[in-house]
């Protein structure tokens, strides 16, 4: 706020496929997808129509008790016939940081009624960003987004992203029977794009498997079609016991969320009458967002936007490698997934070549990207062409060597 408040505003007018304008009548090319979610390309008619369709048939209606309606129906259904996970239910909710509060209080919950009380315990991984409520701020591996809030949730704790041994060892120090939930990103998005070590996610499941943890996938950038696939996970060969998905799921035309569950984990609250989980929200299950989302999911798959997602993923990979030799570049992080991260070296960083330098030059060259502490990052939407990705990443080594030039 102390930043931005004395300073002109970015602000965005207009918005078509790939490409957005300001007030000042500028075009950029969307190297984001916004905040990782516009995967099908901005000014879709086809969703723009289904949502003011649904409007006018019926804007919003509460889902609690028996009540239902058929947009949340039909997408409950469709997302459970595409999600790895076994007897598949789904929880809908408005975004992703709502979804992880489901999440958790699911697992939780599930070990209480299954007459575990004890299993309380959650364990996410560094750099591992789960949204910014409650539990979410409480497992999330970034330790900045947790500080000057005062207590955070009880019974969480972090462990090395890329490190299964260090997930073992601190399940055997928490105790195996009072662990409720291990969570992770397929690949971590917000925190740095780093993809899992070979290997990784096979040996967590198998972990998690033998005592019993459950383990959840918080696809909410990794889901439809950044790595692929419906859910991200699906790449490491997996079932997970939840996955957590929001953002691509309506591409962000509408905010929606929700949480993947196995019939396992919903069996408590199926079965034990009285067992009733008194947890929802008052926009889950909103028809006009499920519309929405049911548009997005027509066009990801009349366009096969899963599969082109793979050659996009491929020429955005083959252009960042270009960077690796550049003198403020440390490392490239791609190839898994439409994402990418240019890490700077610490020398640039002191010499003042700084990722809010780098992305604001890209910005005034017409690319926006997104600043992390140490690195620029992007994730554009699915439909960006070979040539845009050439233009964004020819502006991005264009910005790295003006901002470097300038600190001399
Ligand atoms: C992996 C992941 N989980 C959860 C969230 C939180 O989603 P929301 O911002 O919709 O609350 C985000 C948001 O960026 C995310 O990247």
């Amino acid at each position: 706020m102390n930043a931005v408040q004395a300073g002109p505003k970015f602000v965005v007018t207009e918005a078509s496929g790939v490409w957005l304008w300001d007030d000042q009548g500028d075009r950029y090319l969307d190297g984001t997808a916004s905040l990782w979610y516009c995967n099908v390309g901005h000014g879709r008619r086809e969703i723009a129509d289904a949502i003011h369709s649904q409007l006018l048939r019926l804007e919003a209606y509460t889902v609690y008790g028996d009540f239902a309606n058929r947009p949340a129906l039909e997408l409950s259904e469709r997302l459970a016939d595409r999600a790895p996970v076994d007897d598949p239910r789904v929880m809908l909710t408005c975004g992703g940081g709502e979804s992880i509060e489901t999440a958790a209080k699911l697992a939780r919950k599930y070990w209480a009624s299954r007459g575990h009380p004890e299993r309380v315990h959650l364990i996410s991984r560094t750099g591992g960003y789960h949204g910014l409520h409650g539990i979410g701020t409480g497992v999330i591996g970034m330790e900045r987004f947790r500080s000057g809030y005062g207590p955070m949730v009880e019974a969480t704790s972090v462990v090395a992203h890329d490190s299964v041994a260090e997930l073992e060892a601190e399940i055997h120090r928490i105790g195996p029977e009072n662990v409720a939930a291990f969570f992770a990103e397929p690949v971590i998005g917000a925190g740095g794009v780093y993809a899992p070590p070979d290997g990784y996610f096979e040996r967590v499941a198998e972990l998690c498997r033998r005592h019993g943890i459950l383990f959840i996938s918080d696809s909410v950038i990794c889901g439809f079609g950044r790595l692929g696939n419906w859910f991200g996970i699906e790449r490491f060969g997996v079932r997970p016991d939840m996955i957590v998905f929001a953002k691509g799921v309506s591409s962000g035309y509408l905010p929606l969320g929700g949480v993947v569950v196995s019939g396992e984990v919903a069996a408590p609250f199926w079965d034990q009458p009285g067992n009733t989980l008194l947890h929802g929200t008052t926009y889950a299950g909103h028809p006009t967002c499920c519309a929405a989302a049911l548009a997005n999911m027509d066009i990801l798959e009349r366009e096969n936007l899963l599969e082109v997602s793979l050659y996009v993923e491929r020429d955005l990979d083959r252009a960042l490698r270009g960077l690796e030799s550049h003198p403020a570049v440390a490392e490239v992080r791609s190839g898994t997934g439409v994402m990418g991260a240019v890490q700077l070296t610490t020398e640039a960083e002191e010499a003042g070549i700084s990722a809010p330098a780098v992305f604001r030059e890209a910005r005034r060259r017409g690319v926006i990207l997104r600043a992390i502490p140490g690195a620029v990052v992007m994730s554009p939407p699915l439909i960006i062409t070979t040539e845009q990705i050439e233009h964004l990443v020819a502006t991005l080594r264009s910005s790295l060597d003006a901002v470097s030039e300038r600190a001399g």
